[in-house]
């Protein structure tokens, strides 16, 4: 597997990015290859523990800010935060979530559906909504990236929230990408098919399926994909490197949507 070395060409020089969900997972990936990228970064996660220890570790670029995406005045906070600590606001990845559900269409419990919309949905809508305002308010542009998931695309069984809300941010995704293009504002989303997480391993062993016998299924290169793989699709998208892209969904999934 090859991979870029944004080291070498620092493509978010003096950019300042929110990272939403960034204490684990593709999160903190992206959180980290931001700052390898030269962007100041602000981890933002409900995790208090975990998303301390991922900023100091990164560093004087990094400022870690807790917040619970799906309360509005918390969200609002995330973002004067990140202004007050690094000056301004350059662009965003939404990508804090819940883990999808696990019950039949015929069966799903509504307090988990409820829980999940208002992360998932309302929270990205949210983190969109109060970032748009500050990069409107500053008037020189901006980027977003929504994370959805091949769950915005495709049925899965089992996971009628979680597939709903992920529909659901590539359409708000479409709408901001609309309302705010006039005004130099990007806003795209990143797709990623079967990334391999404690959540996916978790997932596989459930259901009692041996992960090498099983990438086949899920991803034309025969592997499942790292989450820094997700973090330079997002890196290319905020990034001045994709500057006549808005509105749309980057597939990183390996082809298990093109099939
Ligand atoms: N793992 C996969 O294979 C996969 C595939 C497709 C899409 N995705 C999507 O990618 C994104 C990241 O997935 P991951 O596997 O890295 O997830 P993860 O569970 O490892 O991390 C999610 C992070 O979000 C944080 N979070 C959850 N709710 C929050 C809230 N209300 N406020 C603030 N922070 C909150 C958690 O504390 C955690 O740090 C999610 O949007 C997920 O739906 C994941």
């Amino acid at each position: 597997m090859t991979t870029t070395d944004p080291t070498t060409f620092p493509v978010l020089d003096e950019k300042v990015v929110i990272v939403t969900g960034a204490a684990m997972g593709m999160g903190e990936a992206t959180a980290r290859l931001f700052a390898e990228a030269g962007a100041r970064v602000v981890v933002a996660d409900f995790n208090e523990e975990k998303g301390r220890a991922v900023a100091e570790s990164i560093g004087e670029a990094a400022r870690f800010v807790k917040v619970d995406i799906s309360k509005a005045d918390q969200v609002e906070a995330m973002v004067a935060q990140t202004v007050e600590a690094f000056g301004r606001l350059d662009g965003a990845v939404n990508n804090a979530a819940l883990t999808p559900d696990d019950k039949l269409a015929s069966e799903f419990d509504e307090d988990y559906w409820d829980r999940l919309m208002a992360v998932d949905l309302k929270g990205t809508a949210l983190s969109m909504k109060y970032e748009l305002r500050q990069l409107l308010a500053q008037g020189d542009g901006g980027s977003i990236v929504n994370i959805s998931s091949v769950s915005g695309f495709r049925p899965q069984p089992e996971n009628i929230a979680y597939v709903a809300a992920k529909h659901g941010v590539v359409g708000m995704t479409k709408v901001a990408a609309m309302e705010n293009g006039p005004h130099g504002i990007r806003v795209n989303s990143v797709a990623p098919g079967a990334i391999d997480t404690p959540m996916l391993r978790g997932a596989l062993e459930q259901f009692g399926f041996d992960p090498a016998e099983y990438a086949p299924q899920l991803s034309l290169l025969n592997r499942f994909g790292q989450p820094r793989e997700i973090a330079q699709a997002s890196l290319w998208l905020v990034s001045d490197l994709s500057s006549y892209v808005t509105g749309t969904t980057l597939h990183v999934d390996a082809g298990y949507t093109s099939r």
